[in-house]
Formats: structure tokens, sequence, C-alpha cells
């Protein structure tokens, strides 16, 4: 299939509409590495919609006559890498202290997790595989995970439970993969019980309409890196609206607040994490220290 050699004025023209188009649809901004692989991400969208070169499918998303071509573009734009356990030490800190934390201090049973950015599903799966190892210490407890994402194809994917074998290779051990997946063809599928767990639904976090309430522990992990800054900071006062005093955000090892407004602060205990500031000056007893 010819495609518009990349680097010519055409490309480059049909570039700039397509990254528009994300830009507008999602607030992710195109990093010059992702421009390069445009191409063989739209591959698969110019042939389902029966079109040559990219420059068509700018064409065409300018006719503006089939709202599915949109959505199409965008999810083949979007980043959705992912990964079981993703920086495996995060789950360990939010195993072994974190959740521990949250238990002791919460007045009532019932955990609120929010995976914000979710992709595929397989960060909201960990931490549903890792509190059913834990079954025992959660007995008469209420557990709810929100996991959303823009991204339409990666919701379902998602919904669906099923992932490829090299998917489930990818920091999922062998005693889970065994214990909470079932064969699916050649691929494997979660089973009923974590897919019970997990409330996946798709929602844009510039105009969220999922999440009702506060969580105690929200991961917004790898998305805010495309983002601008006046739009991360949008997003973290979306997170401190649904956080409490003693909520916990993590984002991604390369993802920070500092210099994002002033919604969240380095959390004193958990190193990594971040305390909602507004709410943890009010935190009878315990007060906020910069980590540092
Ligand atoms: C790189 S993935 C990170 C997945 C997971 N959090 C992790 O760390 O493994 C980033 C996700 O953010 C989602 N995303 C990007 N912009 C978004 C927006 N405006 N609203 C909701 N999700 C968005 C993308 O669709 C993508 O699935």
């Amino acid at each position: 299939m010819p495609l518009s050699p990349a680097g010519t004025a055409v490309f480059q023209g049909a570039a700039r509409i397509l990254s528009g188009l994300l830009e507008a649809r999602t607030g992710q901004i195109l990093s010059e590495g992702r421009a390069w692989r445009m191409e063989t991400a739209l591959r698969p969208v110019l042939r389902v919609h029966g079109l040559q070169t990219i420059d068509d499918l700018a064409a065409q998303l300018l006719r503006k006559q089939d709202p599915r071509l949109d959505e199409d573009v965008v999810n083949a734009l979007l980043n959705n890498e992912s990964s079981f356990f993703r920086d495996l030490q995060i789950f360990d800190m939010i195993h072994r202290q974190i959740l521990p934390r949250i238990q002791e201090e919460r007045g009532e049973r019932t955990l609120r997790i929010w995976s914000a950015g979710c992709s595929t599903g397989q960060e909201a799966y960990s931490l549903a595989i890792r509190l059913c190892n834990d079954a025992e210490r959660w007995q008469g407890w209420r557990i709810e995970i929100l996991a959303t994402d823009i991204s339409t194809a990666a919701i379902e994917q998602a919904r669906s439970g099923i992932f490829s074998q090299m998917d489930v290779q990818r920091g999922l051990a062998v005693g889970d993969l065994i214990k909470w997946f079932e064969p699916h063809g050649e691929d494997w599928r979660a089973n009923s019980v974590l897919r019970r767990m997990i409330d996946f639904r798709r929602d844009n976090l510039f105009d969220a309409r999922a999440p009702s309430g506060e969580y105690d522990l929200l991961l917004c992990r790898n998305v805010l890196l495309y983002f601008t800054p006046a739009r991360r900071g949008d997003v973290l006062q979306l997170l401190a609206r649904h956080s409490h005093a003693g909520s916990v955000l993590l984002l991604g090892a390369g993802e920070t607040v500092i210099g994002q407004g002033d919604d969240f602060l380095p959390h004193p205990d958990f190193r990594g994490g971040y305390a909602p500031k507004a709410l943890a000056s009010d935190r009878a007893g315990r007060p906020v220290r910069r980590a540092g």
C-alpha cells in the first residue's frame, strides 16, 4: 500500500492534521518519535477504510463524513503501552505499605481505587491480583476498582480480559497466570473473579464523567507525559477533586506533580507517591512533611 513518503511536504501537512485531531480529542501531543511511527500505526486504519495514503486519510477527515474514522485514527495514534506489574517496586509499595495504611485509617470497610488512563487493563488486573492473593486481609471489605481510558479499543480489550502470550509474559508471575487466567485459544483470559472486580469505562480525563466520589488510591501513570503543562495541571485538579485527606496518588516513573499546580505534594511517607495538598493539611495529628 503506497504511503506518502515521510518527510515530504504532503506527509507533513497530513501529519499535522492527524496530530491536531489527536490533541483536540485527547490532549496528547505526538512526540517526534511517535510521529515517525505514525505511518505504521495508521496502516490498519487505511486498510479498513479503503484509503491509500496518509494524505487521503487527512482529506477524508477534513470532509467530516464518518465519525468512526476520527475515532479509529485517535485509537491508532494513542500510546497504549502497558504491562502487568509495570514498575514492580510500585506494586510492592502499594501492597506492603500503602494498602495497609489505608486499611488502618479507613473508617468504613470500603476500598476505592481509580486507575486513570488504564489502557488495556494490565495495571487494574495487577492490583486485583494482589488483592485476591491477600483475600484474608480484605475479608468483609467492599473493594471497588474503577479503570478508565479514552481509547474505546483499549477499554474493549481490557473489559474482555483477553491477553496474548506475549502480554502475559511481560510481568505476570507464572503462579498468578495459572491461578487467575484461563487458556483462551492461543491467548489467556482473566477469570471471572478478576473481571468482576474491575469497572472498565471509557472516559476522557478532560470530560470526566466516570468517577464519582473520592478514591483512596489513584493511579495515573504514564499518561501525563504527553500533555502540555497546563493540561497536566487540569488532570491533577481533577484527581484532587476525587481525593480525600488520606488518598495516595501514584504517577509514572518519569512524571511528577512538581511545577504542575499545587493540588498534590510529594507524600511524606510513600516514596514516589503524592498526597493531596489542600486536604492533607487537614489530616488530624499527621503533619504534612515534604519528602526529601
Ligand atoms: C502509556 S498508557 C499507560 C497505561 C498504564 N497507566 C500504565 O502505566 O501501564 C497511557 C494511556 O493514557 C490514555 N489517555 C491518553 N489521553 C487520555 C485522556 N485524555 N483521557 C483518558 N485517557 C487518556 C491512553 O489512551 C493510554 O491508554
